[in-house]
């Protein structure tokens, strides 16, 4: 059955994954890497979502900027790789993320369509204003929402509470679109309609209950809010 999201006013969009391919930070030091390029990139963002759960868990919160600092350096650490410039290089791509080639397309036509449009996100202010500012979507996002102000992050419902209290919008009005099942997992569990973007073809997560779209790309919500 069709699900009815006729009550959506608002999307909003988890950014790294989703928006942001966070694996196109090693694109410009694949060379240098060599082989392990990939590997690293897997346990830096493995260990970099670890990270926040633990920190979370632990009441230790840092900004993501440093446990995506700290991620990183234990991704090379576990890989052998000692070099300090590399390191400051493989960050400063971490704020020249590709975006996924549907993202202002799919932007676009929601702004058209007067729906509102929101990036809600673990990122430091900081790092999301350079990701925005590099993929050059900064006109057609009403709002970047960082968890940085609440020091808590996914997915402590109180993050996906911060979209209603900035749009002063109802949970039925909004959809929430993640790439990552646990982000997905905790949108459905604090009560958003949710499109998983199930870009990689993975499993569910035995986490919360199914989520109300699963598709391949952002581009595919279009037909189902009929917009
Ligand atoms: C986010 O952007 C980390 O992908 C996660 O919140």
């Amino acid at each position: 059955m069709k699900p009815d999201l006729s009550a959506v006013k608002l999307c909003v969009f988890d950014a790294y994954g989703t928006l942001f391919d966070v694996h196109s930070a090693v694109g410009p030091h694949v060379q240098t890497l060599g082989a392990q390029a990939q590997s690293i990139s897997m346990l830096w963002r493995q260990k970099q979502l670890e990270y926040t759960w633990l920190r979370s868990l632990m009441g230790r919160y840092v900004d993501f900027q440093q446990v995506t600092a700290q991620a990183l350096s234990y991704a090379l650490q576990a890989h052998a790789v000692s070099d300090a410039t590399l390191e400051q290089r493989l960050l400063h791509s971490y704020n020249q993320l590709a975006s996924y080639p549907e993202v202002a397309a799919t932007l676009k036509q929601l702004r058209e369509a007067g729906i509102a449009t929101a990036i809600l996100s673990n990122g430091s202010p900081a790092m999301l204003k350079a990701a925005v500012t590099y993929a050059q979507i900064g006109d057609l996002i009403d709002q970047v929402i960082s968890v940085d102000d609440l020091a808590i992050y996914k997915p402590d419902p109180r993050v996906y509470q911060l979209a209603l209290d900035s749009f002063g919008v109802a949970k039925q009005q909004v959809l929430f679109y993640s790439s990552n099942a646990w982000d997905v997992a905790g949108a459905v569990n604090f009560g958003f309609h949710v499109a998983w973007i199930n870009r990689f073809s993975q499993p569910p997560e035995p986490l919360s209950h199914a989520p109300t779209l699963i598709l391949d790309n952002l581009q595919q919500v279009i037909p189902a809010l009929g917009v």
